[in-house]
């Protein structure tokens, strides 16, 4: 009998008898009882009701392919080719696996419910406790080469803003190029990742998206970090439904950034800049200006102490405050 489906059948906060349970499981009332004591061990709070049964009484969040699907535009759903999964190295890993194999002209997805070698920017690691959060890449393809990219990066943390406001958090902040902030911390991060052109003019994007939504604890973590269940404390948060909601949004953000370019994001990036007006330094602390914004490339501006104004370009460095 897998775990899971018992988790599943649990799930709804019910009371259930081990007799329906082991009846709907097709197992006996011993292996229920065995079951449920593992569920315990994998972190999960069950009651037992004396005379009556079990109760899930902690919080769950599943992930299910079926209910993401169903939140999504038919046409997308179909052009989509999502694989949900137990466990993985790194959600990004696994899809330049699937484009290394497949032949197919869907879309790859992939979220996990933990990885085990998450991946963050600058060759971090990324938290990736199991059921927590949201763990999900996407294969996405676009033509012209590599010079048609700049931009693309602050694109998706757009797209994925949005999509969570869309689903009740409060205004996304942006940390260039693409950290998701709320006030009160870091909320996610994307990870882009490039295939060498297959095809000529052909580039494969991965774009893996790391968000926060029930942890509690992360003790490892070096920086202020958030979560959308803590600094959301009102909206019942569903990992299927953001799943859902980042997928539709990066999806129509890649489309319209293939056809259109970056000029018409750069508002939408530039009114959530953490930076904006702030003391910062850039190039290994080599350089030091005020933050300005991005220019049409999506290239970060800072004025210098000299007033000149000098273009970051995306992916050469990272930006930090002066403290
Ligand atoms: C960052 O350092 O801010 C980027 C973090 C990106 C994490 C996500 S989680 C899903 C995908 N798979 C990975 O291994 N990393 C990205």
């Amino acid at each position: 009998m897998k775990l899971k489906a018992l988790i599943n059948l649990l799930s709804d906060g019910q009371v259930h008898s081990g007799e329906s349970l082991a009846r709907q499981l097709g197992v006996s009332r011993t292996a229920i009882w065995k079951q449920v004591r593992r569920v315990v061990e994998e972190g999960y709070e069950v009651a037992t009701i004396r005379g009556r049964g079990y109760q899930l009484t902690s919080r769950i969040d599943l992930l299910d392919s079926g209910e993401i699907i169903n939140q999504l535009d038919t046409g997308l759903a179909a052009r989509l080719d999502l694989r949900v999964l137990d466990e993985v190295d790194s959600t990004n890993a696994e899809i330049i696996r699937q484009i290394a194999e497949s032949r197919g002209s869907k879309i790859p997805v992939t979220i996990a419910d933990c990885q085990t070698a998450g991946r963050g920017r600058r060759g971090r690691s990324w938290r990736s406790p199991r059921g927590e959060n949201l763990y999900l890449s996407m294969g996405l393809t676009f033509h012209g080469g590599f010079s048609v990219l700049d931009g693309l990066s602050l694109v998706l943390g757009v797209a994925v803003a949005e999509a969570l406001e869309a689903l009740g958090a409060p205004t996304v902040g942006l940390k260039w190029p693409n950290d998701i902030f709320l006030p009160s911390g870091k909320l996610g991060g994307i990870l882009v990742e490039l295939q060498g052109e297959l095809q000529e003019g052909v580039v494969q994007v991965i774009a893996g998206i790391g968000i926060n939504v029930h942890m509690t604890k992360a003790d490892d973590v070096d920086q202020p970090w958030s979560s959308l269940a803590s600094s959301c404390p009102d909206v019942e948060w569903s990992r299927n439904r953001i799943a859902a909601g980042v997928i539709s949004a990066v999806s129509e953000a890649a489309e319209t950034f293939s056809s259109e370019g970056f000029g018409g994001f750069r508002e939408s990036w530039q009114k959530r800049d953490i930076y904006l007006n702030r003391l910062v330094q850039a190039r290994d602390g080599q350089l030091e200006g005020v933050a300005c914004g991005i220019d049409d490339s999506g290239n970060y501006l800072l004025r210098t102490r000299e007033d000149e104004v000098v273009p970051i370009r995306a992916g050469e460095i990272s930006l930090r405050v002066v403290s």
